[in-house]
């Protein structure tokens, strides 16, 4: 299944996602393989999750995903650190979501803010991550979760 895209950030994630990040719905679908990843160290935190990503793709028969999904996961958790205030909120986790047709990457913090995405040039200093992350994806978005704060998540296509 691939989410709509319509336009930047825009898209709605698709039941499968949701269902992972809903975790405690009973009327949860089934859910699709997912390893997760929490992350607590603020300057290590970006290199922990490309490893873990590395580590979780060789593992589920992904390797070629490798390269796109670690600059994905990076910018959304450097995101994360730098955007979403954290003191004593719950750690950032990542989350990586086997679909067969597609990789689900999602990044949970406990802000309520949500992302936006900025007129971005050569010459700008910032505003650049979500554009690659667009670039590099099928689809990808973001959704306020029950227990607060919110998860932004974005859809590589499994094949390449
Ligand atoms: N997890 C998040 N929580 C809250 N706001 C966010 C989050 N991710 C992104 N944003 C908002 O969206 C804006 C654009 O994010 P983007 O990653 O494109 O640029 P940046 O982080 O400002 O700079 P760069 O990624 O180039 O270092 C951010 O400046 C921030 O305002
Ligand atoms: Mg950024």
């Amino acid at each position: 299944m691939t989410a709509e895209l319509a336009g930047p950030g825009a898209a709605t994630a698709p039941p499968w996602l949701t269902s992972v990040f809903e975790r405690d719905d009973v009327a949860a679908l089934p859910v699709p393989p997912t390893a997760t990843c929490a992350l607590h160290g603020r300057t290590t935190s970006a290199a922990v999750a490309r490893d873990f990503t590395d580590k979780t793709l060789r593992g589920w028969g992904l390797p070629h995903l490798v390269p796109d999904a670690q600059v994905v996961v990076s910018e959304l958790v450097t995101n994360a650190l730098r955007h979403a205030p954290g003191d004593g909120a719950p750690p950032i986790r990542l989350q990586l979501v086997n679909d067969r047709f597609h990789l689900g990457c999602g990044v949970s913090d406990a802000s309520e803010r949500v992302p936006a995405v900025s007129s971005w040039s050569d010459l700008s200093e910032s505003g650049r991550g979500l554009h690659l992350v667009d670039a590099l994806s099928a689809a990808w978005g973001w959704m306020l979760t029950r227990g607060g704060g919110k998860v932004v998540w974005a859809l590589l296509d499994a094949h390449g």
